[in-house]
């Protein structure tokens, strides 16, 4: 079976959807590891529980982002790691993982890229005033939320919906989307 690791910095509602699927048997992968950039982070307890290990760094200690990226992936080698997980792990990355894992790395972003990439899509979609605004899983390349587009799913924007309303329709769909599209793409499909 191919072993994900999945990075997250943060609540890791995405870790645990995924780590859901693969406890069920419906991720076609093993969930080996969680890579997290913040001490605090709750996916941190979320990984506990769900008994997936977990390694915390912290990047502020490192001179660059490509040394910290060396000690990460080889973290990875240890843990024989096949594919990458981005959910919401706040940094960009670079050559170092990204030729490493050459399209074995995915990510999923809280819009309909390419439009509203970057931090707080959710309010940029409502402050833009689009009708309908979604969920995206792409491939990583070295941009911010760029990269080949694999699946998207559309969400209405419901007339006075306030960011924290949208928000979890959104989370929704991509609890959802994410472990299938994972699924599609550790098997070998587009
Ligand atoms: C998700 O909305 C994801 O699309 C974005 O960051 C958020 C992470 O949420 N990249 P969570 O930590 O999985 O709850």
């Amino acid at each position: 079976m191919p072993r994900i690791a999945v990075f997250a910095s943060g609540s890791g509602s995405n870790f645990q959807a995924l780590a859901d699927a693969a406890s069920s048997q419906k991720l076609g992968a093993e969930l080996a590891l969680l890579v997290c950039d913040k001490p605090r982070a709750y996916v941190l307890e979320r990984a506990q529980a769900a008994n997936v290990p977990h390694v915390v760094f912290e990047p502020k200690q490192y001179l660059s982002r490509e040394q910290y990226e060396h000690d990460v992936l080889h973290v990875l080698e240890e843990y024989d790691i096949d594919w990458i997980v981005l959910a919401g792990y706040m940094r960009l990355i670079t050559p170092v993982l990204l030729q490493a894992y050459e399209g074995r790395m995915v990510n999923i972003h809280p819009s309909l890229l390419p439009a509203f990439p970057g931090l707080h899509a959710v309010r940029q979609a409502l402050d833009y005033g689009v009708k309908v605004t979604g969920v995206t899983v792409h491939l990583v390349d070295e941009g911010m939320d760029t990269g080949p587009i694999v699946a998207q799913q559309a969400v209405v924007i419901e007339p006075g919906d306030t960011e924290a309303e949208l928000t979890a329709r959104i989370q929704a769909v991509e609890h959802d989307l994410y472990p299938q599209v994972v699924r599609r793409l550790v098997s070998g499909k587009r």
